[in-house]
């Protein structure tokens, strides 16, 4: 048996049945193992209600790995070296019997594996569950390696957290409860995206950019995460939900906090958590009467999206034929501080549009004086730095130039990066570089009790103001931008929308 090393350990996923597992969890462990990036030795041990045996578990990961990973088995050995690591437990987590079976079928694993005594635990079960789960957790002293053993216990909690300020401070206070904070790792998977991570080498890798980064140079900034898809099979879960709580309050306000924060003194996890949660903090709260000029929500209707005929979201499994929840939302934040004053930030996102996108673009500033006026073609664009997150992962920067021949006309052209071609390959997923984080124990990309809290207090008006107020939906068309509603939102100001 080799002995374990600091990250080696057991990783309990609960909600081991569900989706979240097989699409993303399950594929991203064996992605780490095929590079070779996977601390071994290492064991996974799935938890879920579901009666299955380690075989029956085993063969499942199989088929998620065939449909979902980025790299395929090579050989059978390969695989069945993978497999070995994998055990289930049947057990319905909110139950506390189940707690001393479960302990010694994880003392068995770690022993058969020599995983040590680092326990990693996630927890990925229906939300409603996450409260109970972690209590539990708690009582029957999961939150403490096992005696003589020196390990460290984790535990990774999925989002949604919480549905508005008061469950998600009554989680936080049930997890504070059970876990110390520096053991507490909340996901958001946007922040393991590769492009998502170059935003802060973007800015602070590089000498040019920081000097134009605030509101003397930036006009305003745009920030756009489009899907094609619809609710899928989410519609249960996308009733209690809606937009605004499944995107907007964790993944574009994390995009927002990483192109708004200031440089942190280290990239180590307290210094720029404390930076982004600075920015949450100075973005002017939404006064009740408001939210109708500042928040948009949308809801698609039937449509045609990449030349296939789509139901509306009324009609989707699992969706009330009446329903109000919004499928799309757009909002303008504004961020009180001396870098960003007077700077509005568009956020906009939704389900059925008619490109999969996700990008930052910064509009600068217009220049002062129009030099080549003389001739009406002249006047120049704009500059614009757009940050594509995916697909199509890179970065341009568009600048004006002077179109060949004797007129002085002026041309908008583009500097690219594209990741594929200067780096080859695909990029990692986002939780494959999460996990690793946090078997490593170190949370940067993680994030903060406090960060979780002001996201929702921001949203608070919104989401009240959404729930009181009537609203006729579908309001956009699958396979179009949104609502017009959401057009005049930012036109109000004299912008356009970009049309990525
Ligand atoms: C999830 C949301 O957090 O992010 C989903 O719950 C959404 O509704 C997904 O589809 C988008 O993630 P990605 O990585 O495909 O942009």
């Amino acid at each position: 048996m080799n002995p374990a090393n600091d990250e080696s350990c057991a990783l309990v996923i609960f909600g081991a049945s569900g989706d979240l597992t097989r699409r993303k969890l399950l594929p991203a462990l064996w992605s780490m193992f095929q590079s070779r990036v996977l601390p071994e030795p290492f064991a996974v041990i799935g938890v879920a209600r579901t009666p299955m045996d380690d075989a029956q578990f085993r063969a499942r990961t199989r088929e998620a790995i065939a449909d979902f990973a980025r790299v395929q088995p090579p050989t059978e050995r390969v695989w069945d070296r993978f497999a070995q690591a994998l055990f289930y437990y049947a057990g319905d987590p909110a139950d506390p019997a189940i707690y001393p079976g479960l302990d010694e079928c994880i003392r068995r694993v770690e022993r058969e594996r020599g995983t040590g005594g680092n326990r990693l635990f996630y927890v990925s079960t229906p939300p409603s569950l996450y409260p109970h789960l972690v209590s539990r957790l708690g009582e029957a002293g999961f939150n403490r390696a096992p005696e003589g053993t020196g390990g460290w216990v984790r535990i990774v909690i999925e989002k949604p957290f919480g549905r508005d300020l008061a469950s998600s401070r009554a989680l936080n206070h049930v997890v504070s409860g059970a876990f110390s904070e520096e053991q507490v790792y909340r996901i958001d998977h946007y922040l393991g995206k590769e492009t998502v991570q170059n935003i802060l080498v973007l800015r602070w890798a590089n000498g040019i950019f920081e000097p134009l980064w605030n509101r003397s140079h930036v006009d305003h900034v745009q920030i756009t995460v489009g899907e094609t898809i619809g609710v899928e099979a989410r519609g249960a879960y996308y009733e209690e939900a809606g937009t605004l709580r499944d995107m907007i309050q964790n993944h574009l306000l994390q995009l927002l906090c990483l192109i708004a924060m200031e440089p942190p003194v280290t990239f180590d996890s307290d210094p720029v958590r404390d930076e982004k949660t600075k920015v949450l903090r100075a973005i002017r709260p939404i006064a009740p009467d408001d939210v109708d000029r500042l928040a948009v929500r949308g809801q698609y209707g039937p449509g045609f999206v990449g030349g296939r005929r789509v139901i509306g979201y009324r009609e989707e499994k699992g969706v009330s034929p009446e329903s109000k929840t919004d499928t799309y939302a757009a909002l303008e934040l504004l961020v009180d501080n001396w870098r960003w004053a007077g700077v509005p930030f568009y956020l906009r996102t939704g389900k059925r549009l008619p490109k999969r996108t996700s990008e930052i673009a910064v509009q600068f500033r217009r220049t002062p004086h129009l030099v080549f006026r003389r001739n009406p073609e002249a006047p120049a664009e704009p500059n614009l730095l757009v940050l594509r997150i995916q697909p199509d992962e890179g970065m341009s920067l568009s600048f004006g130039a002077k179109l060949p021949g004797p007129e002085m006309r002026i041309k908008p052209v583009e500097m690219d990066f594209d990741y594929g071609r200067a780096f080859g390959g695909e990029p990692p997923e986002a939780y494959e570089r999460l996990l690793l984080d946090a078997m490593k124990g170190d949370a940067t990309l993680y994030a903060r009790g406090d960060w979780v809290d002001l996201a929702w207090a921001l949203l608070e008006p919104v989401l009240e103001r959404w729930a009181a107020a009537d609203v006729k939906f579908p309001n956009y068309e699958s396979g179009t931008w949104g609502p017009a509603e959401a057009d005049t939102l930012i036109e109000r100001t004299g912008r356009r929308w970009r049309r990525p």
